[in-house]
């Protein structure tokens, strides 16, 4: 089997050195994996959440664009396209939206934050608070959920919104299934491996600590400049160093293999001076990113390149989207009056019809119940709950066997607006079915 794997990039800012080793080639590694399926998305929609300037929205899905595309993506073998292109997505929020309860949303990190701070600047709780942050999850859950994804590899400040998006979907399934998985549960990975690259400061490299080094940006000389900022130690040349103390030694290990590893160590503790250090840290991690910078840039004198693979990538996704939420709307009801109106004049042995059913299950109760579907799926009998599921077989088995005749001996009752002569004649081709066989 095939495993499915999403995550969502949302578009507010540039990538930097952080998101490329944390994030960006991991997942394009994971992704060249057999038995893989990867889905990766510009989540531009949850952009509009946090950020309200178009300018740095527009600016920010060409470069996390052209950055993946430089990175080596594989956009044959991957699914790679902007949320916004997909329609579905939006569609299946609402139907989310309306299993979802509000106060789960009530617990969502990123609500309660701003909601715990304006309690604590003593405005009104919901100051400043969008509907938008509020359902934020609730998107999300649709990104995942839209494509039945196994797993989705996130950072730790992701987690509850899985935990979430299982919730939604198990009660979606629930209320919906009719005996039907819509849903898979999807996975959180957070991946405990993959090295958080330290920032200029040693903290984690991050917008909000403002000590980040560039991908792209600034070309070779904005590499070799914010390396050239990496906080040291002030020992001088000659001096030996502590390389387990120095994260200018982990930004050097996020790129080289053992043996540079080992030797970069071994002439720092033989006193290397931190100027001619951070020259090799450069020249090293330039050799890597020199040629995803030059195709990087080629991209981004040409959009029109980029653009195309998102719309592909767009009309890829969409061919599975748009079957899977014709079968969600129908699961909730939105069918067309078509349907329902051959449903209830044209008898269940018209020509290539599909045949009735009985379906049999156990509830959230603890009891087992049947019911009596017509070929196009409606409900013509629903039985109440039995203690075993053997009894409810027993009443099935009657029914096939005596057909309209056992109705009255059995405990089930009529859906509503289905006339008598339908479950009868139901049970009439279950019958004569039966028989051919
Ligand atoms: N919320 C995620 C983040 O900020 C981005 C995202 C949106 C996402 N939709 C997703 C991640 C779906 C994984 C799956 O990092």
């Amino acid at each position: 089997m095939t495993t499915r794997v999403l995550t969502g990039i949302t578009t507010t800012g540039t990538p930097h050195l952080g998101n490329y080793v944390g994030a960006i080639r991991p997942a394009i590694a994971a992704s060249r994996q057999p038995g893989v399926e990867s889905f990766f998305f510009l989540a531009d929609y949850h952009a509009l959440i946090k950020c309200d300037e178009p300018a740095r929205i527009e600016r920010s899905r060409l470069e996390i664009a052209a950055t993946w595309l430089a990175a080596g993506l594989d956009t044959e073998r991957v699914f790679f396209y902007r949320q916004s292109d997909i329609p579905e997505i939006p569609e299946l929020t609402w139907l989310l939206t309306c299993v979802t309860p509000k106060g789960l949303m009530n617990r969502a990190h990123a609500y309660k934050a701003a909601a715990d701070a304006n309690q604590e600047a003593g405005e009104d709780i919901d100051a400043g608070v969008t509907m938008g942050l509020f359902s934020y999850p609730i998107l999300m859950a649709a990104d995942i959920l839209m494509f039945n994804a196994h797993q989705v590899p996130v950072g730790r400040d992701q987690v509850q919104h899985l935990e979430m998006a299982r919730d939604i979907a198990a009660r979606f399934n629930h209320l919906f299934g009719n005996g039907r998985e819509h849903f898979v549960l999807p996975e959180v990975v957070v991946d405990e491996q993959v090295a958080t690259l330290p920032g200029l400061d040693g903290r984690k490299m991050s917008k909000s600590y403002d000590n980040t080094i560039p991908l792209f940006e600034g070309g070779a000389r904005g590499l070799q400049a914010a390396l050239a900022r990496v906080v040291t130690d002030s020992k001088l040349p000659g001096e030996p160093k502590d390389p387990d103390s120095a994260h200018l030694v982990t930004l050097y290990e996020a790129f080289a293999n053992a043996p540079e590893r080992e030797q970069f160590r071994a002439d720092l503790k033989a006193g290397l001076g931190w100027g001619e250090a951070k020259q090799r840290v450069y020249e090293r991690l330039e050799q890597d990113i020199a040629p995803m910078r030059s195709r990087y840039e080629q991209l981004i004198a040409h959009p029109a390149r980029i653009e195309e693979a998102l719309m592909e990538g767009a009309r890829k996704a969409r061919a599975i989207a748009a079957p899977f939420l014709v079968q969600l709307r129908e699961a909730v009801g939105l069918r067309r009056m078509t349907a329902a109106l051959s449903a209830s004049t044209v008898k269940p042995v018209a020509a290539k019809a599909k045949p009735p059913e009985f379906k049999q299950y156990r509830e959230a109760d603890g009891r087992f119940y049947f019911k009596l579907l017509a070929g196009d799926g409606r409900l013509l009998l629903q039985s109440e709950g039995f203690a075993s599921g053997k009894e409810a077989g027993q009443s099935v088995a009657r029914l096939k066997r005596e057909g309209g005749a056992a109705l009255a001996a059995v405990p089930a009752a009529r859906a509503e607006g289905v006339d008598e002569a339908d479950v009868v004649a139901a049970l009439d081709t279950l019958i004569a079915l039966a028989a051919e066989e």
